[in-house]
């Protein structure tokens, strides 16, 4: 075994600093990070009182008076001698063409926060009350900022669990600081009906209410909506609700966009109005009708209360995940496609979408849909919300049309954001803080294309998460990390540094009571395969900071006087590590084991049998291809990170080329499962020899212990381990145990 570590990255810093531009730049802990910073010489004392002037429209000055008393720094109105000076100058600061943008100044006479229009204004000031938290004194320094992106949202869906109109509010004061600026706010879905509208008393009397309150459970039940009211849980928003959510939300900054769903999502409408459904019977399709006239008046009334409602010029009408199959059965629909010409359902759902399109721009209103809007032929004007993928999107500004990025795999909310066996129940896969922070967009795009994506967002998407605590825990911190990627310029984000300000940020926002995810306590992991020096190399980190990762390579456990982690592991065969946090003396989380291996199988040949191959339909599920499996990269504990390899519905059945006959003596691959989202562990591992690729030996035979195949989230290496055999070919046969998904990350053969 051989292992090295080096201080290569702490040297390239020391470089780095060296030679600096002479103008000194200043870290500040603000989130999102400020594009510019420049550091002036010494401090100036906070006074005990603060004071402000305000050189703004009088209206504006009305509303950041109506803010202040939520705002972080106490500040009272004051004269010329203020000590915050805010200059409305009218015209944009910086080259940025954003109007967001301000300028900030801090010198001996105070600070002074410049900018183009109140939001901007805004945005200066909490940049301000970051600054100052917990200080008695500001650095002098010298800030121009403006955002990336002018769409930075977040989404929030009170249909699969209710959260009321105070913990909307908080969500948005608190979104506001991290200069987020939209609030999507998903009011309608199958999970209940969440907006009054006049003269459809049955929507918020009767679709609003169930049994049992957990969403999982009433879905298991049959998602009924009870005839009596006895015991039921839900709720809906007034008009007044609406209206103070949304001015709450003005004076922040954030606009308030409604999401009505259509033609799919829409099961608890047709629970309440069978006759807009095909089958004109309630519980039968989550799809409206689209060839009957009713649906259109349906959701024309509905539109002209949110419109009244909501200033938003965005009205998001949905457009996702709608079946086809009923209106394929449907006279009415088939009719609407004779008579409109359209030649299949896709071209049906396109002709509802445009047409309320129509009726949106007739009222000065554009709408926003999800990327399957895209699929029958886009509707004129419409923005894009691409969730499947970051290419959707493209597609959608390729063709001239706005695009926002909300990909799946990095920005739902509802997913695992940490091991999921230390974590509540949530949907599929695991997004940990430091992956959403990791996006952006391929810089492969031309500026015509990029200047048609207008920003992203996060979604929290509500099946899993039954308590408004659980919601703010899902959210945070990892709506910080959009908020950074909506606002901050490639070039200005530093993941390090954000780690270091999130973990202030976190304990700052449990001051305040919320209920943010504390951030991880286990050992994260990243390996570099390296090819040319036939080693990995493997480095630790964790979402905690400061803190000690101590670790042992002799298959012990770590205690708080093993080894201190100080750089990169160098991997040349194995190194079978244990490693886990230490806050001084204290352990936390559970000890990492890794083994790492520079395995005899990388870089070699591999084919798959023919009922043997890899899902193609998702490109992270393919995990790099034909070499997925032998490419010396592990996964980590999601499935969708690109190193899990996935097969559904058949069996994994591949033969690995050695190129000459080997010793091998160990043959195995590690398994997931979770089982939300309908991927197992698989029944039984075959693995097999051949020295000439014709006659092989069936060596072993591994089955997955049954208490594992029990839980819910599981990894479980499968395989074979005895006395040395030679081979040249090695036929590794997972067989499928529910015909769902298997994901692998890598044969490991030794
Ligand atoms: C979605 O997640 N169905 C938009
Ligand atoms: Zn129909």
């Amino acid at each position: 075994m051989q292992l090295k570590r080096t201080l290569i990255i702490y040297a390239a810093a020391v470089v780095l600093a060296a030679c600096e531009a002479p103008r000194e730049v200043a870290e500040v802990e603000v989130i999102p990070y400020p594009q510019s910073v420049v550091a002036g010489r010494g401090t100036v004392k906070l006074p005990s009182s603060l004071t402000f002037s305000a050189d703004m429209p009088q209206a504006e000055l009305n509303d950041l008076l109506a803010y202040l008393p939520d705002y972080a720094l106490p500040m009272k109105p004051d004269g010329k001698d203020a000590f915050v000076q805010i200059i409305e100058v009218g015209e944009n600061l910086l080259d940025s063409a954003s109007a967001e943008g301000y300028k900030l100044s801090v010198d001996k006479q105070g600070v002074r926060i410049q900018a183009a229009t109140a939001a901007g204004a805004f945005y200066g000031l909490q940049t301000l009350a970051q600054l100052a938290r917990g200080k008695d004194e500001l650095p002098v320094l010298t800030v121009e900022d403006a955002p990336r992106f002018p769409y930075r949202g977040l989404h929030l869906d009170v249909s699969r669990h209710f959260f009321d109109k105070e913990h909307v509010k908080k969500q948005i004061d608190l979104i506001a600081t991290y200069k987020m600026n939209r609030l999507h706010w998903h009011l309608t879905d199958g999970g209940g009906w969440r907006l009054e509208i006049p003269g459809y008393p049955e929507l918020t009397q009767v679709a609003a209410w169930r049994k049992p309150a957990n969403y999982l459970e009433w879905r298991k039940d049959g998602r009924f909506y009870p005839q009596d009211t006895e015991g039921v849980y839900g709720g809906y928003y007034t008009a007044d609700d609406v209206r103070e959510v949304v001015e709450y939300a003005r004076l922040r900054h954030v606009t308030v966009i409604p999401e009505i769903e259509m033609p799919g999502h829409s099961s608890e409408v047709l629970a309440v109005y069978p006759q807009l459904s095909c089958t004109g019977k309630p519980y039968t399709s989550g799809e409206v009708c689209i060839g009957n006239e009713d649906t259109f008046t349906f959701f024309e009334d509905v539109l002209d209360e949110v419109m009244r409602l909501f200033p938003s010029h965005y009205i998001h009408i949905g457009g996702d995940e709608a079946s086809r199959r009923h209106w394929k059965a449907c006279p009415k629909c088939q009719r609407r496609m004779r008579e409109e010409g359209l030649k299949d359902e896709s071209q049906l759902q396109s002709y509802m979408i445009a047409r309320i399109e129509r009726y949106l721009n007739g009222k000065g209103r554009d709408i926003i849909g999800w990327d399957e809007i895209l699929e029958g032929g886009l509707a004129p004007n419409a923005t894009v919300m691409s969730w499947r993928s970051t290419e959707a999107g493209i597609r959608a500004a390729s063709m001239r049309h706005d695009a926002i990025m909300t990909p799946e795999d990095y920005f739902y909310l509802d997913r695992y954001q940490d091991d999921p066996e230390t974590q509540p129940l949530a949907f599929g896969s695991t997004i940990p803080l430091a992956a959403v922070y990791s996006y952006d967009l391929p810089d492969t795009l031309s500026p015509a294309v990029e200047k048609h994506i207008i920003g992203v967002q996060g979604n929290t998407w509500a099946e899993y998460i039954p308590t408004p605590e659980h919601a703010e825990y899902m959210i945070y911190p990892r709506a910080m990390a959009i908020a950074e990627v909506g606002w901050t310029q490639p070039a200005h984000k530093d993941a390090e540094n954000f780690r270091h300000r999130v973990n202030r940020e976190v304990r700052h926002i449990e001051g305040m009571g919320y209920h943010p995810f504390p951030l991880s306590v286990q050992v994260l992991h990243a390996q570099e395969v390296d090819y040319n020096n036939r080693c990995i190399r493997l480095s630790l980190t964790s979402e905690r900071y400061p803190i000690d990762i101590r670790y042992t390579t002799d298959g012990t456990e770590p205690t708080a006087v093993s080894a201190l982690y100080e750089g990169e592991f160098v991997v040349k065969d194995s190194l079978l590590l244990a490693a886990r946090l230490f806050d001084g003396d204290k352990p936390l989380g559970k000890t990492l084991h890794l083994r790492t291996d520079y395995h005899k199988a990388i870089g070699k040949t591999i084919t798959y049998a023919k009922r043997g191959g890899y899902y193609t339909a998702k490109a992270s599920y393919m995990a790099g291809g034909d070499a997925g499996l032998v490419d010396g990269k592990r996964g980590g504990k999601s499935y969708a990170d690109g190193y899990w390899q996935g097969f559904c519905p058949n069996d994994l059945d591949a033969t690995i080329d050695l190129g000459e006959v080997t010793d091998i003596h160990r043959v195995v691959a590690c398994f997931m499962q979770v089982k939300s989202p309908n991927v197992f562990l698989p029944a039984q591992v075959d693995v097999y020899v051949s020295v000439d690729g014709k006659n092989f030996t069936l060596l072993g035979s591994d089955t997955c212990p049954e208490e594992e195949a029990a839980k819910e989230v599981a990894y479980v290496d499968l395989g074979w381990t005895g006395a040395p055999v030679p081979a040249r070919f090695v036929r590794f046969h997972a067989k499928q145990r529910m015909k769902q998904f298997l994901f692998t990350d890598e044969i490991v053969v030794q």
